[in-house]
């Protein structure tokens, strides 16, 4: 088959990573004969320095005339004290928006040899295996009003949590139909004793669960869902939640894998869809080769699954990653004793040799 892939590394270990995966991307192709079309794109602070804006207009049309995006990630120091329409994650987000990306799935599996790469104990996340749905178009994110405003006193800063029944019911959709390919289980995460937004989706995901008699469905506050999930996350399959509550809950769930370096993610919706790592741009360990590459590379192996329906490529990109990890190659983020530590481009070798 033949793809059109924009490939936007973005800042910090983005620059880093993003080849990696497409290294991975070429060897597919190249193994199972496909052909794989590769544009390259600025974002983030790149695009800021190259372009002065987050998000061009041609990085914008590359977005939208491919089938699918790899990002690597946007952000890092030297752009932080810009306005926030003008940030790197400005870049990100309006993706997101001018793709009609609402829907982010975050899937966060434990491989058994890094369960002591966890700060929890490996009988509490041992065969942990969940799925994050996060809202992703909508909520606090984008809701307006929104901004700074001057009062008589000081300033005032503003941002408005919506949800309308459209949004919720979507989103509630591709929770329940991601619950049908797995354990048939589906926890609505919400903050239904305090906000109205809260209370609507509750509603609505009720509703569109009905339609489900075949998946369980339960709901939870999201402060005891932050709990639940250091407490007990085996309990958890699918969890579907807002913007901004998916955002807070995927990076616990990240953890409980050993590194957020591990985690990749799909955001879909439209034609074009959009794989990323769910990690940022790591300034602090930017440019030394010890970034972990495999939330990309899983990343691009999510994107031979979903848009292009590759699963055989798919799960051989899986295997690779798991090979490497049973060969003892480990990145720092993941590195304990009696493991061989290796740097980003050494750890995409080790995925490649297994490929
Ligand atoms: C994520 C990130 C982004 C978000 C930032 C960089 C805008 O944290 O993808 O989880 O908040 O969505
Ligand atoms: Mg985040």
């Amino acid at each position: 088959m033949k793809a059109k892939i924009a490939v936007l590394a973005g800042d910090g270990v983005g620059k880093e990573i993003v080849p990696e995966a497409i290294r991975v991307l070429k060897a597919v192709a190249e193994r199972f004969h496909h052909t794989f079309e590769f544009t390259t794109g600025d974002v983030g602070g790149h695009a800021i320095d190259k372009q002065g804006v987050p998000l061009p207009q041609e990085t914008l049309a590359l977005a939208k005339q491919s089938q699918a995006v790899l990002l690597g990630a946007v952000g890092g120091p030297k752009w932080e004290g810009l306005d926030y329409s003008l940030r790197p994650e400005r870049a990100l987000l309006g993706l997101r928006e001018q793709l009609g990306l609402y829907a982010n799935l975050r899937p966060a599996k434990l491989y058994p040899m890094l369960s002591d790469a966890s700060t929890l104990k490996r009988e509490v996340i041992e065969g942990i295996d969940l799925l994050v749905v996060r809202e992703l178009t909508g909520g606090i994110y984008f809701g307006k009003p929104k901004g700074i405003e001057k009062t008589a006193e000081g300033e005032r800063g503003i941002n408005t949590e919506v949800y309308t029944t459209e949004e919720i019911r979507r989103i509630a959709l591709v929770a329940f139909e991601a619950a049908r390919k797995r354990r048939r289980q589906v926890t609505s995460v919400d903050k239904a004793n305090v906000l109205e937004s809260s209370e609507l989706w509750r509603r609505v995901v009720t509703e569109v669960g009905a339609k489900y008699p075949d998946v369980e469905l339960s709901h939870m506050y999201v402060d005891n869902c932050a709990m639940q999930l250091i407490r007990n996350p085996k309990q958890f399959d699918v969890l579907v939640t807002t913007n901004l509550f998916g955002d807070i809950l995927s990076d616990e769930a990240a953890m409980l894998t050993g590194s957020i370096g591990m985690l990749p993610s799909a955001s879909l919706g439209s034609q074009t869809a959009l794989y990323e790592p769910i990690h940022g741009s790591a300034p602090d360990i930017a440019g030394k080769n010890i970034a972990n590459p495999i939330a990309t590379i899983a990343s691009a192996a999510m994107m031979l699954g979903y848009t292009f329906h590759l699963e055989k490529e798919a799960a051989a990109v899986e295997q690779a990653i798991l090979r490497a990890l049973e060969q003892g190659y480990r990145t720092k983020d993941i590195h304990s004793p009696g493991t061989t530590l290796v740097g980003t481009s050494e750890m995409a070798d080790a995925i490649l040799k297994n490929l």
